[in-house]
């Protein structure tokens, strides 16, 4: 097994480094597209998927063009150079804070949490968590809230007395159970920047053993049953908790992503109880040998030789209130089970609720969920979540697309097998093959949608985990692409409950200072915004587009002059995109939210290298703020 606590794997990648997938080939295909051209951005500049099909030889920056993106530019900031250092950088005219981290203390009883020996096991669910990722904000009764995920945690910092972060004892695994989830936090700012409001009645962990309710057509189903649980209804903890979401009705989206890591065996050779759950092990990645967490030598909810239906417990959606800090988080099954990146919901003109949705792994696919009900401001949001049809999406070489249906008749499998087994679901009506769907973010400007595909190694190279054929295509235009690109869809008659849409590429990341074709990029890269991997995204209420890389930072060969990972803004109606913040060599930027007013923005720097933020410290995964140093708007 790979040293992932050395080496600062970012989660996404652990997966493909211990469960590498068939190695067959499909060079079958070449790597040019014919795609038709067709452009959303008429009368502007065509990008993206023009981009794609304009051939080698354009698709390069050229310095006239970099300078025709300035001269129109929508951003009040002039963009930075890539870094390579160890702390963060933003412009001239904004500055950074930590607001929290790793181990600081939501209650006071929790003051001398010792991160330097990893901290004692009973206090472990009373600091912020682990490895921040996606973030929400929120007011309630005057007061701001602050929720955050805390995806994974890095073993060997956390374990210092463990021998390579190995748990050895049923503590060490609570310990690191309790470092994941959620945080609820209130925050309040003062003088001296945003603080966290100790002891808040609202500060809230939500950890990998607190109390779920299972929600939704799979609720109750066989394959959600334990013996703990033989309702199949009341599970416990959320994990791998990635990026976020929000619900019209003020309530807060985490989205469960690498659960598969948790779980172990101490019997590799018992059978799988159904070919069906034998085959959703191999394309969920579930092994006997989990990730280096150990929790099923220790706790027998994750070993699947004693607890077979516990994977299927988690891969879902979780909804939290984060104003009622006794409310029990709910898992909804009508989402679909896979590894959740994100979750954007919006509002179709009819009322009903749309939920777009990404499983990051390569060569999976990205999904929307429609609700059967109608969302009224006050009325009853019963089921509108769970009520409704999952679908997945096919894009089409002609640069249209529909989703499809996954239904009993369309896949062949009962409602609860194919929420279950969305992959499998998915795969058999034929959805397209992504580039690891990351984040989605809808336009709250436009009928448009935007989702990140960060890269895809195996791009035209092997199959994904279910066999599908991941030839290069449409939205996917590059073999072995390690640079990733972002496409958007516009849903026709501007309804996001339309079956069928549109799609371009808002962007292909690229060198061009090394390519000249495909890899060089599209047109809006240029030498000032070099960067590869796009992962966290959110639009802002002037419906700019920020855009957070979870790349290689080595700034060495393909990815010269890249730098650290960073944040970038994009501008949708022109393509315009400049470099906004640069985080610590070795971290990924991951999770944005802004304050009330809007004056704040809150970034997430997630497992940073060095001694970030604090010298002579171990490195700890942190929220900052970004502010004007007018105070002015920051989005
Ligand atoms: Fe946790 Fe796919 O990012
Ligand atoms: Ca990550
Ligand atoms: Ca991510
Ligand atoms: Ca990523």
């Amino acid at each position: 097994m790979t040293d992932k606590h050395t080496h600062r794997l970012s989660a996404d990648d652990w997966d493909e480094v211990n469960f590498p997938r068939c190695a067959e080939s499909d060079f079958d295909r070449v790597l040019e597209t014919t795609l038709t051209r067709r452009g959303f951005l008429s009368g502007v500049l065509a990008f993206g998927s023009a981009a794609a099909v304009m051939g080698p030889g354009l698709l390069s920056a050229s310095a006239a063009r970099a300078e025709e993106l300035a001269s129109v530019s929508r951003f009040p900031f002039k963009p930075i150079d890539i870094q390579t250092d160890g702390t963060v950088h933003v412009p001239e005219g904004y500055q950074w804070k930590v607001l929290t981290r790793w181990g600081d203390p939501l209650f006071t009883d929790a003051d001398g949490y010792d991160i330097t020996d990893g901290g004692s096991p009973e206090l472990s669910d009373r600091i912020f968590g682990e490895n921040t990722d996606g973030m929400e904000t929120f007011v309630y009764q005057g007061h701001q809230l602050l929720v955050v995920n805390h995806e994974y945690t890095n073993n060997d910092i956390n374990l210092p007395a463990a021998q390579e972060g190995t748990p050895a004892s049923a503590d060490d695994v609570l310990k690191l159970q309790n470092l994941q989830g959620i945080s609820v936090i209130e925050i309040t700012e003062g003088d001296n920047g945003w603080q966290i409001v100790k002891d808040s009645p609202y500060n809230r962990r939500i950890t990998h053993n607190s109390p779920m309710r299972i929600a939704g057509p799979a609720a109750g189903h066989d394959l959600l049953k334990t013996a703990a649980d033989p309702s199949g209804t009341q599970s416990l903890g959320t994990m791998n908790n990635c990026g976020s979401g929000r619900t019209p009705w003020g309530t807060y989206l985490t989205c469960e992503e690498n659960f598969n890591g948790y779980f172990g065996s101490t019997d590799a050779e018992k059978a799988p109880a159904s070919e069906l759950v034998g085959a959703g092990y191999s394309r969920y990645g579930i092994g006997a040998d989990g990730w280096g967490y150990d929790y099923h030598k220790w706790d027998e909810r994750f070993d699947t030789a004693k607890t077979p239906n516990e994977p299927h417990r988690v891969g879902w959606v979780v909804e939290i209130d984060p104003n009622n800090p006794e409310s029990t988080p709910v898992k909804h099954t009508g989402l679909g089970r896979f590894k959740h990146e994100n979750a954007e919901v919006v509002v179709a003109h009819d009322g009903r609720i749309v939920v777009y949705m990404g499983d990051d792994e390569r060569g999976e696919f990205i999904y929307r969920f429609v609700s059967n009900g109608t969302y009224a401001p006050g009325a009853s949001t019963e089921g509108l979540l769970d009520d409704g049809i999952l679908y997945a999406a096919k894009f089409n070489d002609d640069q249209t697309g529909q989703w499809v249906a996954l239904t009993p008749e369309s896949t062949g499998m009962e409602q609860a097998e194919l929420l279950i087994f969305a992959r499998q679901a998915a795969s058999a009506v034929g959805a397209t093959t992504m580039d690891r769907p990351e984040w989605i973010s809808a336009n709250p400007h436009a009928i448009e949608v935007y989702c990140c595909l960060t890269n895809n190694k195996n791009r035209g190279v092997q199959p994904n985990a279910g066999g599908d054929d991941t030839s290069v295509n449409g939205p996917n235009p590059r073999e072995t692409n390690h640079y990733g690109q972002i496409v958007r869809w516009r849903p026709h008659n501007d309804d996001h409950a339309s079956e069928t849409f549109d799609w371009d590429l808002y962007v292909m990341a690229g060198n061009p200072e090394l390519y000249n074709n495909q890899y060089g990029g599209s047109e809006n890269i240029t030498a000032g915004n070099l960067f590869n991997s796009p992962d966290g995204m959110a639009f802002d209420s002037n419906g700019l587009l920020w855009i957070q890389t979870d790349g290689d930072d080595s700034n060495e060969e393909d990815f010269a002059g890249m730098g650290n990972n960073q944040m970038l803004v994009g501008d949708p109606a022109t393509g315009e995109i400049a470099r906004f913040l640069t985080g610590p060599k070795g971290s990924e930027v991951t999770g944005l939210a802004w304050s009330a007013d809007r004056r704040t923005m809150f970034v997430g720097i997630q497992h940073p290298g060095g001694e970030f933020p604090d010298a002579g410290s171990l490195p700890r995964s942190s929220i900052i703020t970004v502010k004007r140093d007018d105070n002015g708007l920051v989005g």
